[in-house]
């Protein structure tokens, strides 16, 4: 079933036509990866999906309801979160930044506690939960942002690279996350060159080239 549909997807920087495309078609419950050379314009369609920068024109559909960028509606704001390259992580703790969008969302406490308590179990930082965020390595600061990501069980998550600039242990936990996050309920695209990423079973490739979506 399609989940997130996007046509006619415009967008230029200046006399500089990223990409058009035509369609892509995001399915209930897939996983995608999405690769494409440097500066073909994966972060830029990952952000536009997710409502954080507005296409030159272009027409969305969730399920079957009709959205277009002015503005991106609060609703899909809610299904559809995007976790940067180098996640910016608050200055208080790692369980305060995990709770971060459960308290946006005015989720109570009890259930909140017990919520962010999964999610640090899944990504593996309990050892760490007493390290101030700043002093967190790279690998960890990425399973904090996943783990704060996974929390909010969004419909749609869109990773940018989430193992680039990781040594080779923090890649093998990154991805071993990684394998385990897309499910029925959560429909997963990941932009990135790491083959160990691309090659992970029932992965569906999207490429960005000549400014379309190649499937
Ligand atoms: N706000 C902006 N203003 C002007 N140009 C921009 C802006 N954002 C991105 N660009 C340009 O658009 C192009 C695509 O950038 P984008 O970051 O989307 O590519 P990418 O495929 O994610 O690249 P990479 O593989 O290096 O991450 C780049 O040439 C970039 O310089
Ligand atoms: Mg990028």
């Amino acid at each position: 079933m399609s989940l997130l549909r996007v046509s006619a997807l415009a967008k230029s920087f200046g006399a500089r036509r990223l990409f058009a495309i035509d369609e892509l078609t995001l399915l209930a419950g897939a996983s995608y990866v999405l690769t494409g050379e440097n500066g073909s314009g994966k972060t830029t369609l990952l952000r536009i999906m997710a409502g954080l920068e507005t296409p030159d024109g272009g027409v969305g559909h969730y399920r079957s309801r009709r959205f277009d960028w002015q503005p991106y509606p609060d609703w899909l704001r809610r299904e559809v979160i995007y976790v940067h390259q180098q996640p910016y992580l608050f200055h208080t703790s790692i369980a305060q930044n995990i709770a971060y969008g459960l308290c946006a969302r005015r989720i109570d406490r009890r259930r909140r506690e017990s919520l962010v308590a999964g999610a640090i179990a899944w990504a593996r930082l309990e050892h760490l939960l007493a390290t101030p965020p700043q002093k967190l390595s790279g690998g960890e600061r990425q399973r904090v942002a996943l783990a704060r990501a996974w929390v909010l069980a969004p419909a749609v998550l869109l990773l940018d690279e989430p193992t680039a600039s990781l040594d080779a242990e923090s890649r093998r936990q990154t991805i071993e996350l990684l394998r385990g996050f897309g499910s029925a309920r959560t429909t997963t695209v990941i932009a990135c060159h790491d083959r160990d990423v691309i090659e992970l079973p029932d992965v569906r490739r999207l490429d960005l080239a000549g400014g379309q979506i190649v499937v």
